[in-house]
């Protein structure tokens, strides 16, 4: 093995290969698997390793090369400080390859000298739990396995992510280091154990690592009991109050019946597709109204629960529907801020709020409401931690789905069914209630997103640049009744770390306030996807029941026109439209 980059997993490997651990190691009665072979098996580069919005999602297939998991692993690994003595968390949302890949990575931590891995039991953790437990025990790090809501099974996706100590995505910086330091990948550093006991709760040593397998749910259970008010929700239930709550056989199905079902005493049943499946049971676990028809089906019938909700494949989404009503998440995330003092942990008013750039600018009026700051950061979660550890926000969101708070670092699909219910619990008002109010005093932020997929990669790439060449040229025009105010290309910079990122999304912002917005997925693993963010807003209460396709049909066909879709994409429509 050559010097530098490899260095420190020689000399921490050494220490393991010449039978220097210390007597006292193994004077536990842990099981122990204990072979003290470490093995470094040579390996080659793989060039498609540069992690994306949200980690390294690919075809399960392009994980089952050889040594290709076992790269990007030691590229994480490598690109930590000294973990001698420290603990790394591990789990999956359960899709298929998840149980595989537990066992290599397990075997791979116990060669490269952590003190203690902290396993959810089976390999599974979600990643808003993965993040709690990360804080809790004050680990260095975890890797949550899990290509989130891409569909699961033997050919669908897989997907591997770290997690620094704050509990939350690394940071670009980390990821850009973790992608440089696996295309000068040669070998990795992986202990020869047999197959591990994932199974059972406790301890056990893998060459001088201690493995601890815990509940899944517990911790995570706890930290919610910390933020809301349970005895309020549990009242709310014992009402009569109905919650279908659909898992789309993913993560969240588990922590779903723990919480809502068995603690706050929701009736039997109402938690739906709850059995975790390898292969998310065919359903596409990405909870919007199309994906989850099934829910919206029964929320629109006769018979319909109280409140709808649903959480994706490692359950940091969450979908918020009342009767006939499908909640935005731009309009949930402004809710949640609007009502925060009810619940407990925010009792006594928020810091400040973030939301990605696409996302609606329902939350700037609340934050301006409330004379608190509203950031705007580039898409994916990563970009909020810096703002939650600096203490300059306490709740964040996404359009996508994604809504959380200061109580971990990553999303939480959970935590904002809980949300709702506490405010539900604390002012007897429905779902659809507090959403017209909220729209009576603050206006609509009508929204959508039009997804094109699985389009070329190249002439995705040229229309982007075809918009980009058209920027300086759009302000003053008017389309359809519209007229350009600022045409520009989002860029950001961090208020914390000062630093900057750019080529963020193209942006058209209206004299009327109106955005269109139009950026490229970062996590698609099919040709490229773009996405086309429509917004506008409406102060009229009389308009505000109009249907959100008719009310923005205007700013879609200026959208589709800039941007000639139909001849970059050879599609006269979206493939998804939410
Ligand atoms: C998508 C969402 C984004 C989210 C990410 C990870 O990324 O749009 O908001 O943070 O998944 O869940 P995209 O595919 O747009 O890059
Ligand atoms: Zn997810």
């Amino acid at each position: 093995m050559s010097a530098s980059r490899h260095d420190g997993i020689s000399r921490r490997s050494a220490a393991f290969d010449c039978n220097t651990v210390r007597a006292d190691v193994f004077s536990t009665a842990l099981p122990t698997q204990t072979t003290m072979s470490i093995e470094h098996i040579s390996s080659k580069p793989y060039s498609d390793q540069r992690p994306g919005t949200s980690g390294l999602r690919k075809k399960v297939t392009v994980f089952q090369q050889s040594g290709y998991l076992e790269n990007f692993v030691q590229a994480i690994f490598d690109a930590l400080p000294d973990v001698d003595g420290q603990t790394l968390v591990l789990g999956g949302d359960g899709r298929y390859y998840n149980a595989h890949a537990i066992q290599i990575i397990i075997r791979m931590a116990a060669a490269h000298g952590f003190a203690k891995v902290i396993l959810g039991r089976g390999g599974l953790l979600s990643t808003p739990a993965a993040s709690c437990v990360i804080r809790k025990y004050a680990a260095i790090g975890g890797i949550i396995l899990s290509a989130s809501h891409n569909p699961a099974g033997a050919d669908g996706d897989f997907g591997i992510k770290y997690n620094g100590s704050n509990g939350g995505p690394a940071p670009e910086k980390l990821t850009e280091e973790i992608y440089a330091n696996s295309q000068a990948m040669h070998s990795y550093a992986i202990s020869s154990v047999a197959s591990i006991n994932i199974y059972s709760l406790g301890q056990q040593r893998i060459e001088t690592m201690l493995l601890q397998v815990i509940d899944p749910v517990v911790d995570y259970l706890a930290m919610q009991q910390q933020l809301f008010d349970f005895p309020a929700i549990k009242a709310l239930f014992a009402s009569g109050f109905t919650l279908c709550f659909d898992a789309m056989c993913a993560i969240s199905g588990p922590y779903a019946k723990a919480i809502f079902e068995d603690t706050l005493g929701a009736r039997h049943g109402s938690v739906i597709n709850g059995e975790p499946l390898p292969d998310f049971g065919g359903m596409h676990p990405d909870p919007n109204p199309v994906n989850a028809a099934e829910l919206l089906q029964r929320m629109n019938g006769a018979a319909a629960p109280d409140m709808g909700a649903a959480s994706d494949g490692d359950a940091d989404r969450n979908l918020i529907a009342g009767r006939n009503l499908c909640v935005t998440p731009s309009d949930s995330l402004a809710i949640l801020a609007a009502n925060a003092t009810l619940v407990p942990a925010y009792r006594n008013g928020l810091l400040g709020i973030a939301r990605s750039m696409p996302t609606s600018r329902a939350c700037d009026q609340v934050a301006q409401a409330l004379g608190i700051a509203c950031y705007e950061v580039p898409t994916g979660w990563k970009f909020f931690g810096n703002l939650l550890d600096a203490h300059k926000i306490t709740l964040c969101g996404e359009e996508s789905y994604g809504t959380g708070s200061s109580h971990i670092r990553e999303k939480d699909g959970i935590w904002a069914v809980l949300f709702w219910l506490n405010i539900i619990a604390a002012t007897g008002k429905s779902v659809n209630t507090l959403v017209q109010e909220h729209w009576a005093h603050f206006g609509r932020h009508f929204y959508s997103r039009h997804d094109f997929e699985a389009i070329n990669s190249e002439r995705a790439a040229q229309l982007m640049q075809g918009l980009r060449l058209q920027l300086p040229s759009l302000p003053g025009r008017s389309m359809q009744g519209y007229c350009v105010q600022v045409a520009d290309e989002f860029s950001y910079h961090d208020p914390v770390d000062g630093s900057t990122t750019s080529g963020q999304g193209i942006r058209l912002l209206f004299a009327d306030g109106s955005r269109i917005v139009y950026r490229l997925s970062g996590t698609g693993t099919e040709g490229a996807t773009l996405r086309v963010y429509l917004e506008q807003y409406q102060s009229d209460p009389a308009l505000h029941q109009q249907d959100t396709q008719a009310a923005l049909a205007g700013l879609v066909a200026v959208a589709y026109q800039v941007a000639s879709i139909s001849e970059f994409t050879g599609m006269q429509q979206a493939s998804v439209i939410t």
